[in-house]
């Protein structure tokens, strides 16, 4: 593989420019407010600071941080740890790099030595953004060419089909030739879908909701037919920070991104050797150790954000389980997506974090595109786990078949007592 590509070296230009750019505004402000004099040098140096050795130092340190990030991704640690190594050494070298500016510097007052630390921020942030960029990788798994299998009936149930990876994905199975029936909880955002995609159908419901998951699933079922659907596609879910018992009484982020996709699997119509892929979190196959956590009794679901963790891990070992009994079911995980999943976020969180994934992300059709590979690519498995990056091996925490039927017991109980409430 080539170190330096086109991509590459593009975005080493961009953050040299940009890094430049700021450099000089930060100093020439500080300038202009008469905090550079004559009697300010650099220790060592015979003439006060000037704006071209910071431009140009500003954007030596960008080329160098991008060429340094390529190399360790591409020969020196594996490529899933070349960020974290890269981004500890960038603040470790940034932290360093704050006391030139005390100790290298004669005649400065406090200002001009904030505002050259202010350059070494702007500098730092810009070159880790260049590199990150830089490094990037093309996720190309769902565009790649393949031969396609044949799905008989070519019939199709997304769930969560309203927005985010659930709507692309309804439109590339529609534009396939499916006849594909989505699920989605806003009744506006399901007229204006099925108004603007011809032959997709849609109905609304809370998915959490036991009793409405079932009557969503008899609809469904009704609308398909005796031939039941030949692809089913779960992509429903909430990112809830808060979230509290549903009227089932179970939390509401695992009630919809998980127990709710259980309940209406159960009562689909689904045709022989038909496929589901079951859309969660993992992307590869070592799990982190914060999500190695049983679930096993109610009150390991917990709420919020813990719920929303435990959620991903349930949907991972039901598919796992369905696999193992025979079933033709896929996990993936999209890795980060632009969509609205994570709406119920605090305003400024969801602010901050945008730029800070931004390099990560990728649009709901790029995702949509994988899982619509995963359904009909012919040389894939029938079952398995796949992300951007391709098809993985899950970690054996997932595939160990008493967690799995743990966790089919657990579900049990809670759709069994759902059911004794609505009775
Ligand atoms: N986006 C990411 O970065 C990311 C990363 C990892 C995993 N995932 C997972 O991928 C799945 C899809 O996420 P997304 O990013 O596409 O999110 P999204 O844009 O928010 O879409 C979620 C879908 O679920 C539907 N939904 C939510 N609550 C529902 C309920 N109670 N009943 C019925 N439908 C309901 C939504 O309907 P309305 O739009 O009508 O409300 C929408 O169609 C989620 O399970 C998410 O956890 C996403």
């Amino acid at each position: 593989m080539r170190l330096l590509t086109f991509k590459a070296a593009r975005s080493a230009v961009a953050g040299a420019l940009s890094a430049g750019l700021l450099s000089a505004i930060v100093f020439l402000a500080a300038r202009a407010g008469g905090f550079f004099s004559a009697h300010t040098v650099a220790r060592g140096a015979s003439s006060p600071f000037e704006v071209g050795p910071i431009v140009v130092v500003s954007a030596v340190i960008v080329l160098a941080a991008v060429l340094v990030r390529l190399a360790l991704g591409h020969w020196l640690v594996q490529p899933g740890r070349a960020r974290a190594v890269f981004l500890r050494s960038s603040a470790l070298v940034l932290l360093v790099s704050f006391a030139s500016p005390f100790l290298g510097v004669t005649g400065a007052g406090t200002v001009e030595v904030l505002s050259l630390c202010l350059v070494h921020v702007v500098t730092a942030i810009a070159a880790v953004a260049a590199a990150e960029w830089a490094a990037r990788p093309d996720w190309r798994f769902g565009e790649e060419q393949y031969e396609t299998r044949s799905i008989e009936p070519r019939t199709a149930l997304v769930s969560g089909a309203t927005s985010g990876i659930g709507a692309q994905v309804a439109q590339e199975l529609s534009r396939r030739g499916f006849r594909v029936i989505g699920i989605g909880r806003s009744p506006q955002k399901a007229r204006a879908l099925g108004a603007a995609v011809p032959g997709l159908k849609l109905l609304t419901g809370d998915i959490g909701s036991i009793p409405d998951a079932a009557r969503l699933a008899a609809e469904a079922n009704a609308l398909v037919g005796p031939e039941g659907f030949g692809v089913v596609v779960h992509c429903a879910g909430t990112l809830k920070p808060t979230s509290g018992p549903n009227g089932d009484g179970v939390d509401s982020n695992f009630a919809t991104s998980f127990l709710g996709r259980v309940a209406l699997t159960r009562e689909l119509r689904l045709a022989p050797g038909g496929r589901l892929v079951n859309v969660a979190a993992a992307e590869r196959g070592a799990l982190p150790s914060m999500m190695r956590m049983e679930l096993r009794t109610p009150t390991d679901i917990g709420s919020g954000m813990r719920s929303h963790g435990q959620a991903q891990l349930a949907n991972d070992l039901w598919t796992a389980q369905l696999a193992r009994s025979g079933v033709a079911a896929f996990g993936y995980g999209p890795g980060s997506v632009d969509t609205e999943i994570r709406r119920e976020l605090p305003m400024l969180l969801t602010v901050l974090m945008k730029p800070i994934f931004a390099v990560d992300t990728r649009s709901p059709r790029a995702a949509a595109l994988d899982i619509v590979r995963i359904v009909l690519d012919r040389a894939l498995p029938d079952r398995g786990f796949a992300s951007r990056y391709g098809v993985f091996q899950h970690d054996p925490f997932i595939l160990d078949a008493t967690r799995q039927e743990a966790l089919l017991r657990l579900c049990d109980t809670l759709l069994d007592r759902a059911r004794a409430g609505a009775a």
